[in-house]
């Protein structure tokens, strides 16, 4: 399940405030075992008023209306999990950014396409040429890979790592100053196919074991401190 992940980051990063964007039936927010939760969704699959209360948020709305009038202080995790676009996704990402601190850990879901429909950005496409050959697999993972090129391209003070599978990529803002320039050009993100994703994943995804990403997350917890983040870094220079 979801949330299981999710939890352990949470216990790793001592979570007390977590976000989820794309919510669906609640089947990963219900089980996230941290104090105070927010989940936005412009369709809740459930009844989200029966359960709402003081630590537990709930926004009917496009995540880009929430980020646009919502105001919270600094969640510690973040699971992005809405509108499965590389437009939206990397909006939603960016935007979160004025919802975090320098120890936030964000979990990005669907970062691996498992096959060229999967990786379409229009849902139904996928699923009507699908179907028009008689694949009845209903994976939809969109071009949400995108975000992690672009991160990688163009964010080199965000460190990430990707879980396997249908992959999810955790995103957290790593003190150290990165020197190398390393990426795809931003120009060409944007127009990558599923066979680009293909032939170029293996070393931008930083695709590891599931224990080597919690060991790193971990690591980085432990040796950044509330006042020791990137913030911190420009004011010590500034
Ligand atoms: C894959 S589901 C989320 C699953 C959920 N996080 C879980 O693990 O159980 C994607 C959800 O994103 C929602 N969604 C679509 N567009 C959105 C948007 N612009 N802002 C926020 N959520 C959106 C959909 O309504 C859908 O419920």
């Amino acid at each position: 399940m979801h949330y299981e992940r999710i939890n352990r980051l949470a216990r790793i990063a001592n979570a007390k405030r977590y976000l989820e964007i794309g919510v669906f039936n609640g089947s990963t927010f219900s089980g996230v075992d941290v104090d105070f939760r927010v989940g936005v969704d412009p369709t809740f699959h459930f009844d989200y008023a029966a359960i709402a209360n003081d630590r537990t948020h709930f926004h009917p709305l496009p995540s880009d209306e929430f980020f646009r009038t919502a105001r919270y202080e600094p969640f510690d995790l973040i699971f992005l999990d809405g509108l499965h676009t590389y437009e939206q996704t990397l909006r939603d990402f960016i935007s979160s950014l004025a919802f975090a601190h320098d120890r936030t850990i964000w979990l990005i879901d669907d970062t691996v396409p498992n096959d060229s429909f999967s990786a379409l950005p229009d849902q139904e496409r996928c699923y009507r040429l699908r179907r028009s050959i008689g694949n009845g697999d209903w994976s939809w993972m969109g071009d949400v890979f995108k975000v992690v090129y672009f991160i990688r391209t163009m964010m080199k003070f965000y460190h990430f790592r990707t879980f396997g599978g249908h992959g999810q990529t955790v995103v957290w803002s790593d003190p150290r100053i990165v020197e190398d320039f390393v990426g795809t050009p931003v120009a060409e993100i944007g127009r990558m196919s599923y066979e680009d994703f293909i032939e170029t994943h293996r070393e931008t995804m930083n695709l590891v074991e599931d224990e080597k990403i919690f060991a790193d997350v971990q690591s980085f917890i432990s040796s950044s401190s509330p006042a020791s983040g990137l913030m911190a870094i420009f004011k010590s220079r500034s």
